[in-house]
């Protein structure tokens, strides 16, 4: 029956963090896994939501009232020009948006720029259009931008115009998940990229209003020239607490958010009626409503970060923004060894394409493994870091755009923050439990505490 799939509906298989999600729930895991608050949203939206259905807003609809507030809003925040009636779309989150904006400007072959590590959820979108992700590095541990490195993977790319294949756009995202914001100096980088090649950027927004120790988020829209070719895509999710209620907007020229606005109404028609009408309440919130996110989140961030450094995990870059902490096993943990012996460096080969992929996948395997006893043991889920790494597909450049597996891939999980304090309180009970004499976490494969 798979040969009646088609080829990308093949390459989508069921994560191993699926069989975690599964297992977690089994074992009734405190969940550190996902990135969704596990707290009430705030009173007056949920009723927004409860009145909404009960005025029997309950067919489908387009608030254009959405579209005013983001423009007021972009304004406000940004002193961007948005014209409500023409450069947005209303979508079913930022994950349609997205995959909304892929369909409209990714024709088959062109080729994406995203820095890694990244969200999972954009290599598929860009693959079901057509489109082929190449990924460029950030340097461990502060995640920084080598601007040789980033322009490099253009200047490949653009040998490979003849092959008919092109740099579209580059995607570029907020924090998820290292908690990393772009400074002002690495925008620029990107943005003199894209007008230097006559590129699109597509940027993903969702925690704008999540940034930590007075670090600012800026939208690449700012930079000179850039909101003409800045596709912004954003939700309600996070800064509302409101994962499930999937409505989300891309921001974009006329003609690119006319085109997703089709693409959008041919995939889900509308995002969901009540749920719109409620964004109205949730968008018109107040300075304090946004100043009492961002001081919640950084306490619960300085207590996660307190909770896993003392029991051995290294935080070397404290998170800038969102609610993940990619958190480093101690460099005494067997896992640092791992795919070390196969990893071998001649990468001109066949064989070699194997000997990178091959360790990359068994260092996710390995960490699926340490997660499992993290389960079992401590009663509390994150997810495997290696996840978050992508090698490039060979093409016909294979030496240059084969990446290895890095020796830093090897050691990071993610652990989500966005819980309450009873839920963080407990995992931090669970982990506490497992701590040896040493202070160090003591899950099978055990720590070699050195002497
Ligand atoms: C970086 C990032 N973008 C987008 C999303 C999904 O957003 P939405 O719920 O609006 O589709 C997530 C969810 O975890 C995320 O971390």
């Amino acid at each position: 029956m798979e040969k009646k799939l088609s080829r990308v509906a093949n390459t989508f298989t069921p994560s191993p963090i699926q069989e975690l999600s599964h297992l977690a729930q089994r074992c009734n895991a405190i969940n550190l896994a996902e990135g969704f608050p596990d707290f009430p949203a705030a009173p007056a939206i949920k009723s927004a939501a409860v009145s909404a259905i009960n005025s029997d807003f309950n067919q489908y609809r387009h608030v254009q009232g959405i579209c005013e507030l983001l423009a007021r809003n972009a304004k406000e925040m940004y002193g961007l020009e948005v014209d409500p009636d023409t450069d947005i779309a209303i979508c079913c989150g930022q994950t349609e948006a997205f995959a909304a904006a892929m369909f409209a400007i990714i024709d088959p072959g062109d080729e994406v720029v995203l820095f890694d590590p990244c969200y999972e959820t954009y290599e598929g979108c860009i693959r079901l259009a057509g489109g082929i992700p190449v990924y460029v590095a950030l340097e461990p541990p502060h995640w920084t931008l080598d601007a040789e490195k980033f322009m490099s993977s253009f200047t490949g790319r653009t040998k490979a115009v003849i092959l008919n294949r092109f740099i579209h756009c580059v995607v570029f995202f907020w924090n998820n998940p290292t908690g990393k914001v772009f400074t002002w100096n690495e925008l620029e980088i990107i943005a003199e990229a894209c007008r230097s090649r006559d590129c699109l950027a597509v940027t993903d927004e969702v925690y704008e209003h999540i940034t930590y120790d007075n670090v600012k988020h800026v939208t690449l829209s700012l930079l000179p020239g850039m909101q003409q070719r800045t596709i912004i895509t954003s939700s309600v999710s996070k800064t509302f607490g409101v994962t499930g209620w999937r409505i989300g907007w891309a921001i974009a020229n006329p003609i690119v958010a006319s085109a997703i606005r089709n693409i959008h109404v041919k995939l889900t028609d509308s995002a969901p009626a009540p749920f719109q009408e409620a964004a109205l309440t949730a968008l018109s919130s107040g300075p304090d409503y946004f100043e009492s996110l961002r001081r919640d989140y950084e306490s619960k961030r300085d207590y996660s970060i307190q909770l896993l450094t003392g029991i051995g995990f290294q935080i070397r870059f404290k998170p800038q923004g969102s609610f993940f902490l990619f958190a480093e096993l101690p460099e005494s943990s067997p896992l640092s060894d791992v795919g070390a012996s196969l990893a071998l460096t001649d990468p001109k080969t066949k064989v070699a394409f194997l000997t990178l992929i091959i360790p990359c996948l068994l260092v996710l395997m390995v960490q699926v493994e340490y997660v499992k006893h993290l389960i079992e043991q401590a009663g509390v889920v994150a997810v495997p870091g290696r996840g978050f790494f992508h090698f490039n597909s060979v093409s016909s450049e294979s030496e240059e755009s084969l990446s290895a597996c890095h020796d830093y891939q090897k050691r990071y999980i993610r652990f989500a923050f966005c819980k309450s304090s009873a839920t963080l309180e407990a995992a931090a009970q669970g982990l506490s439990e497992l701590v040896d004499t040493k202070g160090c976490l003591n899950l099978p494969p055990p720590c070699k505490t050195d002497t």
